[in-house]
């Protein structure tokens, strides 16, 4: 705590707090950018944070990416004591690499902390008929049925381009992202900067409304090359929100505030 203060730490949440409206920010020292490690730092302030907001019956919406990769690797099974964790990926496949996928994710999760998940099967691009069909399958509806009643999502928050380039985007969607000026990404949305969503992966699960009624959304993303990207999406994002970042990202969203 001390080292926070000598650092200025506690001084940028409070400013960043402030600035975003949200409930509460924690940053991390060092830019994730440059240091893999401090990814690794957002991922164990992130897991703290989830075990701090931790009931006794939980079931908690999780989303694909490195960084949230990063926080399942750093749960404990302490935290699944005398508790009931369930975990279920928010949203069905959007095109990542399977270490990235909220349904590998939601494993390791369940895993690390002696919890229970459950898996979404839903390809990343299917025909419209395949497409409804699974709709009627009773293993996916009862996924989506818990989904919605996550009480806490967990999810990162990437920089547009980079998502797009990272889930093989096609041409015409990469097109679209690029001349709506989209700069940040989650839950496979694409917001420009204003906040707006310019473009959507069409899949299914968790829909950036249905956050509204959530009572604990953690979102973690750090590395000063995403200081636009979380600019963007927390324009939009419920207040209720707490962010987990790094010194990267805090500084250059500070500079000139
Ligand atoms: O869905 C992915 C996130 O938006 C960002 O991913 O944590 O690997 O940067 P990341």
């Amino acid at each position: 705590e001390m080292m926070r203060e000598i650092t200025g730490i506690s001084e940028m949440e409070h400013s960043l707090k402030k600035l975003l409206g949200v409930n509460k920010v924690v940053i991390v020292p060092g830019d994730s950018d440059e240091t893999p490690l401090v990814k690794e730092e957002i991922g164990k302030a992130t897991a703290e944070i989830l075990s701090s907001c931790l009931g006794k019956e939980n079931i908690i919406a999780v989303t694909g990416g490195t960084t949230m990769a990063c926080t399942a690797e750093m749960l404990s099974s302490d935290i699944g004591e005398g508790r009931k964790l369930l975990f279920v990926p928010a949203r069905g496949g959007i095109g990542e690499d399977v270490k990235n996928q909220a349904n590998v994710i939601c494993a390791t999760m369940a895993e690390k902390t002696g919890g229970i998940h459950r898996v979404l099967y839903v390809p990343d691009e299917v025909g419209l008929e395949v497409y409804h069909s699974l709709l009627k399958e009773p293993a996916i509806t009862e996924v989506l049925d818990m989904i919605k009643s996550a009480n806490i999502v967990i999810h990162g928050i990437g920089d547009a381009l980079t998502m797009a380039g990272r889930r093989r985007t096609n041409k015409t969607v990469m097109k679209k992202i690029i001349e709506e000026n989209a700069v940040g990404e989650a839950f496979g949305y694409y917001f420009n900067e204003n906040g707006e969503i310019v473009h959507k992966v069409p899949t299914i699960g968790m829909q950036i409304s249905d956050l509204e009624d959530k009572p604990i959304v953690i979102a973690a993303a750090g590395g000063k090359s995403k200081a636009k990207a979380i600019r963007a999406y927390m324009k939009g994002a419920p207040k209720t929100t707490i962010l987990i970042t790094d010194e990267g990202a805090a500084s250059e969203f500070l500079k000139g505030h």
